[in-house]
């Protein structure tokens, strides 16, 4: 199963790809998160430490292995560098575990059409590619907002896009517009959870504004998750509710995707 967690800036992207991938670890399965926003904090999200996280670099500042498996220097315009450079070691080598959750942080997505021909960007494509057809696991991708990064992204080889919406309308356009895209890129799954849902109002204001696209469920607006964004904790380790809210979430996507 491989998903990316898509959706409006500040939704709730983070905090549902974090305490997904834990729920999912709990269940035993084999999951890698990866973190492609170059805002990069998923790794709070999924209960890692300062001291846990010490050293690690996003890979796409990793001069070093850019030029090692690419044979040119980050940064090079129009240089001649490998396509295909070897990168099926690099989740287990470059990654971090905690929970049973492995990470992998990208320090961003190559942008389709953005005309970067750059090494960093061969190497993140050729490892997303590897990540997302070849191995065996769980595969949740915390996806930056906005939508270009989407467009004709790398992203095309997931199996669902999970889109998250809040009550309001902008995120419920950005729903409709991620709907338009996954379409386009012949993705035919999309799914949709609520989030932040403090009333039966909310619940119904997501569900007619989104009507189309499938509900998985909804979140409640928890004063636990914003408690456990500020200490820097992982609202799943902090709340019963969150682990069986996200339970639940995760539970009818797994119906879903692997029936
Ligand atoms: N169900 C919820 N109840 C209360 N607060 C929430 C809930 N979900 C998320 N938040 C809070 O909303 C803020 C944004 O959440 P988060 O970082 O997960 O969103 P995001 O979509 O990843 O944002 P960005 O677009 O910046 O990456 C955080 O402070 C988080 O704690
Ligand atoms: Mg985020």
């Amino acid at each position: 199963m491989k998903i990316a967690v898509a959706g409006k800036g500040g939704v709730g992207k983070t905090t549902l790809a974090g305490t997904m991938a834990r729920y999912l670890a709990d269940q035993g399965y084999k999951v890698l998160a990866i973190d492609a926003d170059p805002d990069a904090n998923l790794a709070s999200a999924l209960g890692f430490t300062e001291e846990d996280l010490k050293g690690l670099i996003p890979l796409a500042r990793m001069k070093e292995l850019i030029q090692e498996r690419t044979g040119a220097q980050p940064g090079a315009f129009g240089g001649i560098f490998k396509l295909n450079p070897k990168v099926d070691d690099i989740p287990d080598a470059y990654s971090r575990t905690r929970n049973g959750v492995k990470l992998l942080v990208l320090g961003g997505i190559p942008k389709a059409g953005s005309g970067c021909f750059c090494p960093e960007s061969a190497l993140l494509k050729a490892l997303i590619h590897h990540i997302l057809v070849r191995r065996r696991e769980a595969v949740i991708v915390d996806m930056e907002a906005g939508l270009e990064h989407l467009s004709r992204g790398s992203t095309r080889w997931v199996d669902a896009f999970l889109v998250v919406v809040e009550p309001g309308q902008r995120s419920i356009s950005t729903a409709w517009q991620i709907r338009q895209m996954a379409i386009d890129l012949g993705i035919s799954r999309i799914f949709a959870v609520g989030n932040k849902v403090a009333s039966e109002g909310d619940r119904r204001l997501i569900e007619e504004g989104i009507s189309g696209i499938q509900v998985l469920g909804h979140l409640p607006f928890l004063q636990s998750i914003i408690e456990a964004d500020k200490r820097g904790l992982s609202p799943y380790d902090l709340d019963q509710r969150v682990r069986e809210e996200v339970g639940k979430i995760v539970e009818s996507l797994l119906q879903l995707v692997n029936p």
